[in-house]
C-alpha cells in the first residue's frame, strides 16, 4: 500500500466529473487499499479518487466515522447511485481533506440510501442516517465536481474562498 498526494483546493481537477468505473480490475483494488490508507494516515472518514487525482466514480469511507471508540471501518464505494433522499433535512460542520482546516455548516437531507458496487463486484444497497449520510452525500459530490461551500450562500462562499486564498498565503 501507498499513501497518495492529495488534490488540494483550488486545483481545477477537484471541479472534474468522474466517469463510471467498468471494470474493476487489479488497478482498482491497489488504488482503493491506497485511498483507504491515505484516507486513515489523514484522519480523514471520506475520500474521493478524485481527491487523489483518479477522475473514477469510487470513494471510501470509515463506516466508523460516527463511533469514535471503534478502530476504523473502511468500506470502498463504487459507481455509487443515489436512490432517495429523505426530504427532512440536517446541518453538519463539514470540513474536507482537499480544503485543510476550513470548515462549514451545511444543511443535506438528513438520510440516504444508496445504491452501489463493492469491490468484489456485488451491487449492494444500504440506508445512512447521521454522520455516515452526510459523509457518503458529501464524497458523491466529489464524483460530480461539486466541494461542500458550493451549498453556501453567494455572500457566505466569497467570504469561505477569501478566507482560504489568505490562509494559503
Ligand atoms: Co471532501
Amino acid at each position: 500500500m501507498a499513501i497518495l498526494d492529495i488534490v488540494y483546493f483550488p486545483s481545477k481537477i477537484l471541479r472534474e466529473k468522474s466517469k463510471k468505473i467498468i471494470n474493476i480490475d487489479e488497478k482498482i483494488k491497489q488504488l482503493s487499499l491506497d485511498m483507504i490508507e491515505t484516507m486513515l494516515e489523514h484522519k480523514g472518514v471520506g475520500l474521493a479518487a478524485i481527491q487523489v487525482g483518479e477522475p473514477l466514480r469510487m470513494f471510501v469511507i470509515d463506516m466508523h466515522a460516527d463511533k469514535e471508540e471503534l478502530s476504523p471501518n473502511p468500506l470502498v464505494i463504487i459507481n455509487p447511485v443515489v436512490t432517495h433522499q429523505s426530504a427532512t433535512l440536517r446541518s453538519y460542520t463539514e470540513g474536507c481533506l482537499s480544503i485543510p482546516e476550513m470548515y462549514e455548516e451545511v444543511q443535506r437531507p438528513e438520510a440516504v440510501k444508496l445504491k452501489y458496487q463493492t469491490i468484489e463486484n456485488k451491487i449492494e444497497e444500504m440506508h445512512l442516517t447521521g454522520l455516515l449520510a452526510v459523509c457518503v452525500q458529501h464524497e458523491i459530490d466529489h464524483l460530480d465536481g461539486v466541494l461542500f461551500f458550493d451549498y453556501l450562500s453567494k455572500l457566505k462562499k466569497d467570504r469561505f474562498i477569501n478566507k482560504f486564498s489568505k490562509k494559503q498565503n
